[in-house]
């Protein structure tokens, strides 16, 4: 217990004694009370206003409690700066409290840290650790429900562009991504870019009948397959989405993919090495990797 200063010590010491000696004598004012034999007020024969001496007990209640003042005030700190014979201390219980919570709170990374991913996903506090850890540093990107939002991939369905294994999720977390798709406006054309458009729209709608999209169909293979791949499936080395899916980052409709395709997009999911603790990047995959 930190030390008081002089005046406030002095103030402690003399209210706590000042306190003791009125019980004191409250209770030896007690003992020696007396009946007072004035009966000046007669209310009928029998019934007189006067005074009953104080019953025995309320003096035995004051000498005991003082008592006890007296011997808490012995072994514990109370009076002033004076530490107490058992030199207790709100310190010292405080120190002690928490270094059980410590202990138990160290076991419990410990737990978590050798956790492997399924045990931590059946965990119900981890996960929970997890979409708080979600909550604060990535929804303000991909929304509190992982769901995300135009330009924000969705993280809760099975599309994954950068792959959706725990070393994959781990690493978009932690070294974040940065994903280059080239515009091909300058290259296509606007008629251009209105084809191939049509033809991966039809792929992803599922409305494409052979013989359909010619032209774009040849421009697709001539200029994206390296990357989105022959059967528009994507490829997570480059972070190419999956065009045929009904899952999209810019929007799936024909304008938005004609501006996707016409302007390109530079989409970035930031490094999260230096925010997050390893563990924190564990339970994160975990809760993200739960419905793989
Ligand atoms: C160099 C590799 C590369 C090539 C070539 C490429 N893309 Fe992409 N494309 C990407 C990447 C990477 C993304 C993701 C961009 C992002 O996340 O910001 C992407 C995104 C897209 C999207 C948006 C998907 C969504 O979910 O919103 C469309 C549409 C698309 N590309 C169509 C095409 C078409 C059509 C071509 C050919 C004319 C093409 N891409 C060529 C790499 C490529
Ligand atoms: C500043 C915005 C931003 C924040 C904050 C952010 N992200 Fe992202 N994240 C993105 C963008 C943009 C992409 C898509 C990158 C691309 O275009 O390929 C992405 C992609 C991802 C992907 C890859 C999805 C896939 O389908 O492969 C994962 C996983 C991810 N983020 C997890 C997180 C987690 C976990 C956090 C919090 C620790 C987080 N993100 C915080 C913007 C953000």
């Amino acid at each position: 217990m930190a030390n008081l200063p002089f005046f406030w010590q002095s103030v402690v010491v003399i209210l706590t004694a000042g306190g003791l000696i009125y019980l004191l004598t409250l209770g030896i004012s007690i003992y020696f009370s007396k009946a007072s034999d004035v009966h000046d007020v007669s209310w009928d024969e029998t019934l007189e206003e006067g005074t009953n001496p104080a019953p025995a007990w309320w003096f035995w209640l004051g000498i005991s409690a003082a008592i006890f003042a007296i011997i808490y005030m012995i072994f514990y700190p109370s009076f002033g700066n004076y530490k107490g014979l058992l030199g207790s201390s709100n310190v010292k219980e405080y120190v002690k409290h928490k270094e059980n919570i410590d202990d138990e709170y160290y076991k419990e990374l410990d737990m978590l840290k050798r956790s492997d991913m399924v045990a931590l996903q059946f965990n119900a506090d981890a996960m929970k650790l997890a979409s708080n850890t979600f909550a604060q540093y990535c929804a303000s990107c991909h929304t509190d429900s992982a769901e995300g939002q135009m330009n924000f991939p969705n993280l809760m369905d099975n599309a994954w562009i950068w792959g959706g294994s725990v070393e994959q999720i781990t690493q978009t977390i932690t070294h974040g991504r940065k994903a280059i798709m080239p515009s091909w406006g300058p290259v296509l054309g606007e008629e251009g870019v209105n084809k191939v458009a049509n033809y991966v729209k039809s792929i992803a709608d599922n409305t494409y009948v052979k013989g359909q999209h010619v032209a774009g169909k040849a421009k697709f293979q001539q200029f994206c397959i390296a990357c989105h791949g022959a059967n528009l499936q994507g490829n997570p080395i480059v972070g190419a989405p999956n065009l045929g899916d009904s899952a999209w980052i810019y929007g799936g409709d024909l304008d938005s993919i004609k501006t996707t395709i016409t302007k390109g997009r530079n989409g970035v999911m930031p490094a999260h090495k230096n925010r997050l603790t390893p563990l924190q990047i564990k339970l994160l995959t975990a809760w993200l990797s739960r419905n793989n």
